[in-house]
């Protein structure tokens, strides 16, 4: 009696085993987590990333167009204290404008 219950609790096990090997196909997310390849992507990289993650800049909609970025870029070194210097705030409106 004994010995047929510990079998068959191997038997369960193993058939459990062979279902968790089956591979798992599954698709990752795009990435979201680097800016986009472009000219002044580094400058972005430089200043943009202190306080939060690209995700910030990805999720707007595209296409918005020069005057969108200038204002976030303004409001970021405004509002939110982000010290960025001139220069680079101009290159980085470039960029987002261009990549974005
Ligand atoms: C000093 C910190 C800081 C830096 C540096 C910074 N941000 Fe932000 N950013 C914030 C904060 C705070 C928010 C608002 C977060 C919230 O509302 O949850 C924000 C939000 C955003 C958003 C979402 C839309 C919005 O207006 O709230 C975008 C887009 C964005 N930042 C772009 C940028 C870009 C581009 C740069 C580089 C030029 C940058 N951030 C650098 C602090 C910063």
């Amino acid at each position: 009696m004994r010995l047929s219950l510990k079998l068959s609790a191997a038997a369960i096990l193993a058939s459990g085993a062979v279902a968790v090997a089956k591979p798992v196909a599954y698709q990752l997310p795009p990435e979201t987590a680097k800016l986009r390849p472009g000219p002044g992507v580094e400058t972005a990289q430089n200043n943009c990333t202190a306080c939060h993650s690209v995700d910030y800049i990805a999720m707007q909609p595209p296409k918005k167009g020069k005057a969108f970025w200038e204002a976030e870029v303004s409001k970021m070194v405004k509002t939110y204290k982000a010290e960025i210097h001139d220069d680079d705030a101009r290159a980085i409106v470039d960029y987002l404008a261009a990549t974005y």
